[in-house]
């Protein structure tokens, strides 16, 4: 390792030779000393030292100088090397240099002519290691910082890392839950229209031993009578299996969303509730319930009016087929806030609730309680899709049993272009 220099300067080369021999006593071994005559010659030494990468520990300069005077000196050190220390030597009271020195080269120490060699030595081993304990220090701060950015990078490695995989997760979970769906869909599918080939193909043999007969001219009319009996029974048959079929797959396509096709256009939020609430007008009149929507009606949202509709309609219709007895007189309420930038739509009912172990399936394609009663199961999955796809926002739900359901929607004031895109 390099010694560390201490710079000695001084006009006078009596005192430049008693400043080395005195400083070499102690730090010849340690130490290298320099020394210069006068400022100038002090100035361009030091730039030389830094041009060299020396460590440059500590400078001793006289006050009373020709050319420049110690404290100009000690100013320009200081700004060149700021670790450096710096020791002005005086040979009268100077505060004025002193106090300058002070402000400006952050000077160390002084030292007054004549001076005791021990004092020099003693200051001089004072700075010495004051200099290393700031290195140390400096050094210490910059291994930290190293740690600290490498830490840093390292973590955002790791963030990086987890965001990939979170993706990748995602990733497979949507592929397993369109392997889900598309499975359900075709066991689904396949009920009505394994039934309606049943009938069918009943139909044709009907058909086959009818015309063989006709065409033998042994055709009784009992036959006849057995024979329309036949066909009637298998075309009801086979025309509600294929409206079944056809009723799944409408359904079945409103699972894939497609916001495109929905106009997205500012909107007040209540009265379009109350607007799609008059819809099912028809299936409410047949029943005892009473629906209510609740908030400031001048909320406006920029958003998918289709998309909300389809929303609204499968809570209600879900409160009408699940939560109540039949005759039951239920309370469903709607309930819109605003909370900052967000819109906040309650939608709770007063029924049976849902029980705790089906709680997690009611987003799942075809899980359904109802399917005797022509559920599909899909109505929940659709809603969900929409809220979270359609509508930028999200969806959770609430329900004890024999107390009601909610579901809470949060959704963005403004859904902006390509926002329901990008969290699909
Ligand atoms: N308000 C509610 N009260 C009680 N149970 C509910 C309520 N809403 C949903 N459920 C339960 O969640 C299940 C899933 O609902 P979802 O709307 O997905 O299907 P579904 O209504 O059975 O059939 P679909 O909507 O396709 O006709 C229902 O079968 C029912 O068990
Ligand atoms: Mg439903």
């Amino acid at each position: 390792m390099p010694k560390p220099i201490i710079v000695c300067v001084d006009d006078e080369i009596a005192v430049l030779d008693s400043l080395r021999r005195e400083l070499s006593e102690v730090f010849e071994d340690t130490c290298e000393i320099e020394t210069a005559m006068g400022g100038k010659d002090a100035i361009a030494l030091v730039h030389d030292l830094i041009e060299d990468e020396c460590d440059l520990s500590v400078i001793i300069a006289d006050y009373l100088m020709p050319d420049i005077k110690g404290d100009a000196v000690l100013q320009q050190v200081h700004q060149l090397s700021p670790q450096t220390l710096t020791i002005m030597l005086t040979g009268q009271a100077n505060v004025d240099g002193i106090s300058n020195a002070i402000n400006t080269a952050q000077l160390y120490h002084y030292i007054a002519k004549p001076w005791q060699p021990e004092a020099l030595q003693l200051t001089v081993r004072e700075a010495l290691n004051r200099y290393q304990l700031s290195k140390k220090i400096k050094d210490y701060q910059q291994t930290l910082e190293r740690k600290v950015e490498e830490r840093t990078q390292e973590l955002s490695e790791t963030l990086h890392t987890l965001q990939t995989t979170q993706s990748e997760l995602i990733q497979a979970e949507k592929m397993a839950a369109l392997g889900q769906l598309v499975a359900g869909v075709a066991h689904e599918i396949n009920t009505p229209v394994g039934n309606a080939l049943l009938a069918a193909s009943v139909l044709n043999n009907e058909t086959s031993s009818l015309t063989q007969a006709f065409e033998q001219g042994a055709l009784k009319r009992s036959a006849l009578v057995g024979y329309l009996q036949t066909a009637q029974e298998s075309s009801d048959l086979i025309l509600q299996n294929l409206h079944g079929a056809a009723a799944l797959i409408q359904n079945f396509k409103q699972v894939a969303v497609d916001q495109t096709s929905h106009e997205q256009r500012e909107f007040q939020i209540i009265p379009y509730i109350e607007s799609v609430l008059t819809n099912l007008e028809p299936k409410l009149k047949r029943t005892r319930h009473t629906v209510t929507v609740s908030g400031d009606a001048a909320l406006k949202t920029t958003s998918y009016p289709g998309a909300l509709s389809q929303v609204v309609t499968n809570f209600v219709m879900n409160s009408l087929m699940h939560a109540y007895q039949p005759g039951e007189a239920g309370q469903l309420k709607f309930e819109v806030t605003q909370q900052q930038d967000r819109i906040i739509l309650e939608y709770t009912d007063d029924g049976c609730g849902i029980p705790a172990e089906h709680q997690p399936k009611i987003y799942e394609p075809f899980f359904t309680t109802g399917r005797d009663r022509g559920g599909s199961g899909l109505g929940l999955h659709i809603v969900h899709n929409l809220v979270t796809q359609s509508l930028g926002g999200t969806l959770s739900c609430q329900s004890e049993v024999s107390v009601g359901t909610q579901f809470m929607l949060q959704l963005p004031l403004t859904l902006r272009k390509g926002e329901a895109h990008a969290r699909g």
